[in-house]
């Protein structure tokens, strides 16, 4: 037996991953080559489930593809391509939306939520059926673990069903996959309101890992902290010097306790002034290495095709057997 299987993907929606994306699940993927044959996608199907910008869309999506390389996704370890550089990713999720149940369907608290966001007419069949088409992206790959956060859970039990369902309705085809957790990730708190998660939509509090690193450590120093000057790592009671604390941790070989015995006696200035330090030295050599790979779009395009044709090559066995199940 190999290696066990392991997809994941992430969406072009922005110019630049932020450090919650980092920190939070690109670091594991990176982690997990070698133990794992991994799949990594950049979803620029899922992305256009609310309106994208076609010229932008295709600049992110190789925004996204760079940055993966430059955050260490290695194409000799790893299957990297883009979503809709293999049709079969439409293809079956044609199928397994078929399989699914409208209420089922209708119970997915991410579409509740998006559909909420926007106007009912703006509200495509799309981003209702997305959790099918991601339930495709795993499955095409038989892979048997998915990195996850929280607002993903519940589409990957969804993915179990339907593999399970089609398995019992039509012969074993799938491998159901499993939640796998990370060892190496962190949740990351907005700056300016560590109660809410760093997240794009949030300009102010958040560090793009594209964004001028001088910007990054102004944004550092004028992060929200807490009352009292102790820094301590206590995230109910002290969310803002936790998040800092966190991020510093993650980003570095020293670990929570260490920094803060480091760091006693002195205040939240010499921490931020540091972590901003921490945060420049990370993110100026990352942009170099992004910047290198787009300054060579033949290159970029050749690691981004020999992926496509690997993962093309299990997606049609796949898709093949299905195809043949259900009487294509
Ligand atoms: P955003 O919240 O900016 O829209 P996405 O939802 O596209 O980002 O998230 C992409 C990946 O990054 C997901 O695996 C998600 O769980 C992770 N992620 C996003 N924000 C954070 C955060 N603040 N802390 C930890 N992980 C995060
Ligand atoms: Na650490």
């Amino acid at each position: 037996a190999g290696r066990p299987r392991v997809f994941s993907g992430i969406q072009p929606t922005a110019d630049s991953f932020h450090l919650g994306n980092y920190l939070g699940a690109l670091r594991e993927w990176v982690a997990m080559q070698g133990e794992y044959e991994t799949f990594y996608c950049v979803v620029d199907l899922h992305a256009i489930t609310v309106a994208q910008d076609p010229e932008l869309l295709r600049k992110r999506t190789r925004l996204s593809a760079a940055q993966l390389l430059a955050l260490g996704i290695d194409p000799d370890r790893s299957t990297l391509f883009v979503q809709s550089h293999v049709p079969e990713h439409a293809q079956l999720s044609w199928v397994l939306e078929c399989q699914t149940g409208f209420g089922e369907a209708s119970r997915m608290t991410q579409f509740k939520d998006k559909a909420a966001r926007q106007d009912a007419e703006h509200v495509g069949v799309g981003l209702f059926t997305y959790p099918a088409l991601m339930a495709a992206d795993i499955l095409l790959y038989q892979a048997d673990a998915v990195p996850v956060g929280e607002d993903q859970r519940q589409h990957l039990e969804l993915t179990r069903n339907l593999a399970q369902r089609f398995n019992s309705r039509f012969g074993e085809t799938f491998t159901v996959p499993a939640a796998h957790i990370p060892k190496s990730t962190a949740k990351i708190y907005d700056l300016q309101d560590p109660n809410a998660k760093m997240s794009k939509s949030v300009p102010s509090g958040v560090i793009e890992l594209l964004e001028d690193p001088k910007r990054s450590a102004k944004k550092i120093r004028s992060a929200v902290t807490d009352t009292g000057r102790e820094i301590v790592y206590d995230p109910e009671n002290k969310p803002g010097v936790s998040n800092l604390l966190a991020i510093y941790s993650s980003l570095t070989d020293r670990t929570v306790d260490e920094l803060q015995a480091a760091y006693e006696g002195k205040g939240y200035g010499d921490l931020k002034k540091d972590l901003g330090e921490v945060v420049v030295e990370f993110a100026t050599p990352l942009q170099e290495k992004v910047r290198g790979y787009l300054d060579d779009p033949a290159e970029l395009d050749k690691v981004l095709r020999r992926g496509a044709e690997h993962a093309r090559e299990v997606a049609t066995r796949t898709l093949r057997t299905v195809f043949d199940r259900v009487g294509f």
